[in-house]
């Protein structure tokens, strides 16, 4: 069992952050790794990747948004409740070494994803730009933590309602106008923002990764949910990844397959919605 000590509301949009004593992950995981927890016995294996951990107090942080049964019932729990169990370190570790500027663009709640993956390129002496975007101001997740980790923070907003009017990638636009020395860029968010990333930076030849989430089952290689193209082969995201070189990702074959149960997710939560 694994018990919650802290719980957030970060947006309207059913935003949460869930702490949870974790002693053995808390020490082992490292940026770009992921977890499986379930709520209870009968619970639905749910693949979420950790936004911070604390070694020392034995704690790991996932952040997730309500979009189905399992997450709506994680969601209903508080501080002092416990889930059943939650499997980890998953998923290759993120490589990480002084290479210079690093770039680093989430999107919505992919911004937690990013915030624990530059993490480690701050430490390992990286200079960090980040670009974080949202629909509207409200919807915009932990930018207090990434202003204190970023040497420079650009936040957009797609109505214009804070920051810069626009889509993160206009943002990537405007810092390669400034002519900003980039090594490289990493992006974490929507597919669909991954992948208008990957057009401009293959244009301007910028190296690239992103961070995917598939469709994933077991996360540990055995069921095949995760498969994606990578450079013509079949990868899965949870033992091959979830970090890929961006311009080698199929990525209109991924939004195909990560649409398939969107029906499915969206009746399981209004059942258990009408059953509460
Ligand atoms: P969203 O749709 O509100 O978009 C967030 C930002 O991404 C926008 O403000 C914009 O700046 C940018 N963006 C979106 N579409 C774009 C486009 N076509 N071109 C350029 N920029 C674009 O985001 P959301 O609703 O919070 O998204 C949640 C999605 O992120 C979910 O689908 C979730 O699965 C995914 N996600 C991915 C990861 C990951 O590891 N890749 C982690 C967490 C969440
Ligand atoms: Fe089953 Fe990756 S989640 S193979």
């Amino acid at each position: 069992m694994h018990t919650i000590v802290d719980r957030q509301e970060l947006t309207k949009r059913d935003l949460i952050s869930l702490t949870l004593e974790a002693p053995q992950i808390a020490r082992k995981i490292r940026p770009g790794q992921f977890v499986v927890l379930r709520v209870n016995d009968t619970g639905e294996r749910v693949p979420l990747t950790v936004a911070y951990r604390d070694a020392a107090n034995g704690t790991v942080t996932i952040i997730f948004q309500v979009v189905g049964k399992s997450t709506a019932m994680l969601a209903s729990l508080g501080v002092g409740d416990a889930i059943k169990d939650l499997c980890g370190p998953l998923g290759k570790a993120e490589h990480i070494e002084k290479i210079g500027t690093v770039v680093g663009i989430g999107g919505g709640s992919g911004i937690a994803v990013l915030h624990h993956l530059l993490t480690g390129h701050r430490e390992a002496g990286n200079h960090i730009i980040g670009v974080v975007g949202a629909r509207q101001k409200d919807l915009l997740i932990l930018e207090d933590e990434m202003r204190a980790l970023c040497d420079e923070l650009i936040v957009t907003t797609d109505d214009g309602s804070y920051g810069v009017h626009g889509k993160v990638t206009d943002a990537l636009a405007a810092l390669v106008e400034r002519h900003e020395h980039i090594d490289r860029v990493i992006a974490v968010g929507p597919l669909i923002m991954m992948r208008a990333v990957t057009e401009m930076t293959r244009i301007y030849g910028l190296p690239t990764e992103v961070s995917l989430n598939p469709i994933m089952v077991d996360g540990t290689g055995m069921c095949g949910g995760c498969r994606c193209s990578v450079g013509g082969e079949t990868k899965f995201a949870c033992v091959d990844g979830p970090h890929f070189d961006a311009f080698k990702v199929d990525f209109d074959e991924l939004i195909q397959r990560n649409s398939m149960y969107g029906r499915d997710e969206r009746l399981s939560l209004l059942t258990s919605i009408k059953a509460r």
